[in-house]
């Protein structure tokens, strides 16, 4: 890339890029091959519910960004998981609030949004800050004014499931208040997310990461996912990487980013994870009752996970010219 060219000089090359893209994609459909892989930190069911539209975009548009963003909206959309977008676990207040990243790599181009409230799709405002502003990364109340401007609708994010689930939690806290719990075990705080990383026929990376962050938490608590090196990270010469649970874990650690700079060691997306799943086990001293699960694909469509804990099942899936696959990813328990 020519160092001498401004931010904007790229913004405006995007938006070239953005109006070329049909013409690119019709030349480009004969070609799509193999090498074309995109990832996403779900196993077989959720999966399928995103890697098969992820695909269909890939193959209709020729464009892995529109395809990675399809597969991660898919998730933000349903009310059923509740870890991501619309549906997800509220913070302590009862209020949902999402976190997003978002990165291209031919520009090296990031957007990402932090303690987005009210919009069900915070990745695709994450991929607006990264296309139509000169920022990266928007927080909050401008955050959401920044989504309203472009269009996108208030709504309200807390289902009854997730409502359901916090008045239990927000019951169990304390014997020493006027909240009744239901007699039942102390509830989990569950973290869970969605990375969505994708390659093209051109060997080009894109990827997100999208999440309502950890259940219950704080207001104003943000994670790794809307942090660019953190819960996601990319370089177009190497691979890219992603990350999901204990956010805290991966923010102190670079995650994605150490994960990537193993790949520029030389090392194969699967060694590379396990090599950032390691490092987290080390700083902790090796006691660890968290999870974190790290994922990685290269430019040649090889892929990688790794997690610190799991229940058996599978943690990762891909899918590609060949098809759909869905894999256990390699479980690194720390010793007690
Ligand atoms: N990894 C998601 C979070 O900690 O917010």
């Amino acid at each position: 890339m020519n160092e001498q060219w401004s931010r904007r000089d790229l913004l405006r090359l995007g938006a070239l890029t953005a109006l070329t893209a049909p013409v690119i994609a019709h030349g480009r459909s004969s070609q799509i091959g193999p090498a074309a892989t995109i990832i996403c930190s779900r196993g077989e069911a959720w999966g399928r519910k995103v890697l098969e539209p992820a695909w269909q975009t890939w193959l209709s548009s020729g464009s892995m960004l529109d395809a990675v963003e399809k597969g991660a909206n898919v998730v933000e959309l349903d009310p059923e998981d509740t870890s991501v977008g619309y549906g997800g676990l509220p913070n302590e207040d009862g209020v949902v609030e999402l976190d997003a990243s978002i990165m291209a790599g031919p520009f090296h181009q990031c957007g990402s949004v932090a303690s987005l409230q009210s919009i069900k799709t915070p990745c695709s405002v994450a991929r607006l800050v990264m296309e139509r502003t000169d920022h990266i990364m928007l927080v909050g109340e401008g955050a959401k004014q920044f989504a309203l401007a472009h269009g996108f609708k208030e709504e309200n994010l807390l289902t009854d499931k997730a409502r359901e689930a916090w008045l239990k939690w927000k019951a169990g806290l304390s014997t020493n208040d006027d909240w009744l719990p239901a007699g039942e075990k102390p509830v989990q705080r569950p973290t869970g997310t969605i990375n969505v990383l994708g390659v093209d026929d051109l060997g080009d990376l894109f990827g997100i990461t999208t999440t309502s962050g950890l259940a219950y938490k704080i207001p104003g608590r943000v994670g790794d996912s809307p942090i660019i090196g953190a819960g996601l990270y990319l370089d177009n010469e190497i691979g890219a990487a992603g990350a999901t649970g204990r956010g805290e874990e991966v923010i102190r650690t670079c995650g994605s980013f150490y994960t990537v700079s193993r790949m520029a060691q030389g090392m194969s997306p699967q060694a590379a994870c396990e090599a950032a799943c390691r490092r987290i086990i080390e700083i902790n001293r090796g006691v660890v009752d968290f999870n974190v699960k790290v994922i990685a694909l290269n430019k040649a469509g090889e892929v990688g996970c790794a997690q610190l804990q799991g229940r058996a099942g599978t943690h990762v899936s891909f899918i590609n010219g060949k098809g759909f696959t869905a894999l256990e990813g390699a479980i690194q328990m720390a010793k007690k």
